[in-house]
């Protein structure tokens, strides 16, 4: 895996100073997704929101459209909305209706038409404030609105901010299947404010660390080490243990994304677990079981396949077990019956040409995909 270094550059907060003249939190630290010309900073800290004006750098009558739902505008919306306004900045809100249950065409609908009868142009910015439903669909209205118009992410749960918000990946389920309906729309800027997490549920928190685990078994057996000394510390949201997870999982996710932005190989590893999990989603209906949590046991189901056809040791499967437990995750998938499973698996858009492909690890920290998997050894994996 050759990851230019110039790809990713972790650049100091510099002493920045708004032109408000209030400082910029001293603890955020910058990344940078390297796309060429459509290259954009994560930036995380703690109290980003009240600073985003400066942060996006807001000028007087520039307009945005904050995308979000009423559960985290009563939470998070007034000191961004501020921070915008204090700037000169025009601001409008669209909430949408809550739950991935809402993630498809017509909340898309809903908002496209909110926008065009606000009119807005083409120069102006959509904010996604919220978590990946939100973001998905606001980045995906930015994609298509008027063939495209500029966004950001603010991402507010944990699975948004090392995972969804990175990365450019945006779109709405379909009655016959997740996020089937979608484009690659990168964000101008990915703002990472980890004080949002202090109102964010236990199980949505929980569900986030499944992604975070994920990291660590598909690309880095030292990082997976270290979120099994530090689970407890993460669970009790604690801030510089919160820093390190969200700092390391969007330096791996911006790594691989900077190498293979349309999933022609690499990024394809970040679906490790995914297609056990999405066939959970599916069966159990979107929503019934979190998407972190059909992750978790998914990626189990993938840990024992990869006994199976690429030897990883049982003792690694182990370790991922407990430490998914630990996280107070499922480590096994609801009672399916198997050839319900292939069904719904071969529906995933991961598999080709009628061969089932897998994400498998051949030992803690390194994953490959592997082509041509017998349906046997799937099926044995899931009843194991
Ligand atoms: N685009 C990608 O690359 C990508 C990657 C992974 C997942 N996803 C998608 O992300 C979605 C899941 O995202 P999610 O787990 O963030 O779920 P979510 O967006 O549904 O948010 C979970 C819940 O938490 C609430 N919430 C959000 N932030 C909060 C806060 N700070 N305080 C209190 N409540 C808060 C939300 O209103 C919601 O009820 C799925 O649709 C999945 O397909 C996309
Ligand atoms: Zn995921």
């Amino acid at each position: 895996m050759n990851i230019p270094p110039r790809s990713l550059r972790s650049l100091p907060p510099g002493g920045l100073v708004s032109r408000s003249g209030r400082p910029f939190p001293t603890d955020m630290t910058t990344l940078e997704v390297g796309l060429a010309d459509r290259a954009y900073p994560i930036r995380i800290g703690k109290g980003l929101l009240s600073n985003a004006g400066e942060l996006l750098r807001a000028k007087a009558g520039q307009r945005f459209v904050i995308v979000t739902n009423a559960i985290i505008a009563a939470h998070h919306l007034a000191p961004l909305k501020a921070s915008l306004r204090e700037r000169g900045a025009h601001v409008d809100v669209v909430l949408l209706p809550d739950g991935e249950a809402h993630k498809n065409q017509k909340t898309l609908d809903d908002l496209l038409t909110r926008m065009l009868e606000a009119r807005v142009e083409r120069a102006t910015t959509l904010v996604a404030l919220g978590g990946g439903v939100v973001g998905d669909i606001a980045g995906f209205a930015a994609a298509i609105y008027q063939r495209g118009i500029p966004f950001v992410q603010i991402p507010t749960t944990l699975l948004a901010q090392v995972d969804s918000s990175v990365g450019g990946k945006t779109g709405i389920n379909h009655p016959l299947g997740k996020n089937l309906i979608g484009a690659f729309w990168q964000p101008r800027a990915v703002l990472i404010d980890i004080a949002t997490l202090a109102t964010l549920p236990e199980r949505e928190l929980r569900a986030g660390l499944a992604e975070v685990i994920k990291y660590g078994a598909i690309r880095d057996a030292q990082f997976f080490a270290w979120i099994e000394t530090n689970m407890p510390a993460l669970l009790a949201k604690d801030s510089a243990a919160l820093t390190h997870a969200i700092h390391r999982s969007c330096t791996i996710k911006a790594e691989i994304v900077a190498a293979d932005e349309r999933e022609a190989g690499e990024r394809a590893l970040l679906n490790f677990g995914h297609t056990f999990g999405h066939a959970i989603e599916a069966a159990q209906g979107y929503g019934e079981w979190l998407h972190g949590e059909a992750v978790a046991a998914g990626m189990v189901c993938a840990a024992r396949l990869s006994e199976r056809v690429c030897g990883l040791d049982a003792s690694e499967t182990n370790r991922l077990v407990k430490l998914i437990a630990a996280a107070g995750l499922p480590t096994a998938p609801p009672p399916i019956n198997a050839e319900r499973w292939v069904e719904l698996m071969r529906r995933d858009k991961k598999v080709e040409r009628g061969a089932m492909r897998f994400v498998v690890l051949d030992r803690l920290g390194h994953a490959s995909v592997l082509d041509d998997v017998p349906v046997s050894d799937v099926t044995a994996s899931i009843a194991s």
